[in-house]
């Protein structure tokens, strides 16, 4: 089944995520997929929750930073500045503790600390996903398309969903039952309890979960929510695929098909004075794509040839959406 065969037959279809190793053309499915929509009619915006985003390079428009930018009639572009939403996260985390706690000021060894969160990359995947879901819970828009981070840090996002929810649990539990037996104590000592600044730390926890329960319903929802896996016909690909397929089924997740992309015409073999070079390439590349054929056949959702240039500006990428998408695309 094609793309757009898939897409038609899942009326309640929000959410459409582009994933799969760096380099191989998740960017631009995910623009050309966001431009087909839209010429469709359709609200749609496209979201990179690649730090490294990419959006302004394929747009050739000015993104980073600056919110959700219309890039044509119904298309809209969002790409944050992880940074950014990290220092706010910071501020709001002194302001929470100054709150909790009572300080006037924060004291320095704990506002190091906090200063140094910034560095660790999962202060970026936490901005990005937090922007996701606020992204999410607008409800603006009629597709969300997102450009994920690849492969590896996908599958790591959507674990870190998982151990971070189990690990909420856990210390939402032993506070509530912690929290009982202080107001006990508190009774039996005839004092009035201070339980708001504990109060307010369990309140935090609990938003994160939800935050992360809806993203992970989310994800796994089958009727409002689609997963294409990119590849290119050659060895590493296809294992990562492979590779996929087993992570994401172990997380709930069923793949909604692959996107096969960079694909030599094989036409040009047939031309005269093809160089021997070019010709070994598109030969290895029609071995792998019947490898690719018997592994995910059913699977395939499209095949994008390589084009002769960079897939860059509105117009090439309304090309990749026509060749994606068929004519309706115009
Ligand atoms: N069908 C194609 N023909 C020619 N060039 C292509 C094609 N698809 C993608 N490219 C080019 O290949 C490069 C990688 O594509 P893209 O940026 O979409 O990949 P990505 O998966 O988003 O990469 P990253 O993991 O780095 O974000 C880009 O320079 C893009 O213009
Ligand atoms: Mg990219």
């Amino acid at each position: 089944m094609s793309i757009v065969d898939y897409i038609a037959s899942k009326p309640r279809l929000r959410y459409i995520l582009f994933g799969g190793k760096g380099g191989l053309g998740k960017t631009t499915l995910s623009a050309a997929t966001s431009y087909y929509l839209a010429k469709k009619g359709k609200r749609v915006i496209v979201f990179s929750t690649d730090p490294q985003a990419s959006l302004t390079d394929i747009f050739e428009q000015r993104l980073f930073g600056r919110g959700e930018v219309e890039v044509m009639p119904n298309l809209y572009a969002l790409e944050i500045d992880a940074d950014k939403r990290i220092a706010e996260y910071q501020d709001e985390i002194r302001r929470k503790i100054k709150e909790m706690y009572g300080f006037e000021e924060i004291p320095p060894e704990i506002d190091d600390y906090i200063g140094a969160s910034s560095a660790e990359p999962a202060m970026a995947e936490s901005a990005t996903f937090d922007a996701m879901v606020e992204l999410v819970s607008s409800g603006k828009y009629d597709y969300y398309i997102f450009d994920m981070m690849p492969h590896g840090h996908a599958i790591r996002f959507l674990s870190m969903a998982e151990i971070l929810d189990a690990w909420i649990n856990k210390i939402t539990e032993v506070r509530e039952s912690a929290s009982e037996y202080q107001e006990l104590a508190y009774v039996l000592k005839g004092s009035k309890g201070g339980l708001a600044g504990e109060d307010l730390v369990l309140k935090e926890l609990k938003g994160i979960r939800e935050r992360l329960g809806f993203m992970s319903t989310m994800m796994r929802s089958q009727e409002h929510t689609a997963f294409f896996y990119v590849l290119i016909p050659e060895m590493m690909p296809i294992l990562d695929t492979r590779k996929a397929l087993e992570m994401f089924s172990r997380f709930g997740i069923q793949l909604s098909g692959v996107i096969v992309n960079q694909v030599y015409p094989v036409e040009l073999l047939e031309q005269p004075g093809v160089p021997e070079y070019l010709r070994n390439r598109i030969k290895m590349q029609q071995e792998y794509m019947e490898q690719i054929r018997r592994e995910f056949g059913p699977l395939i959702r499209g095949i994008v040839p390589m084009l002769d240039r960079e897939p860059k500006g509105l117009e090439m990428i309304g090309k990749v959406a026509e060749i994606l998408f068929g004519g309706g695309a115009g």
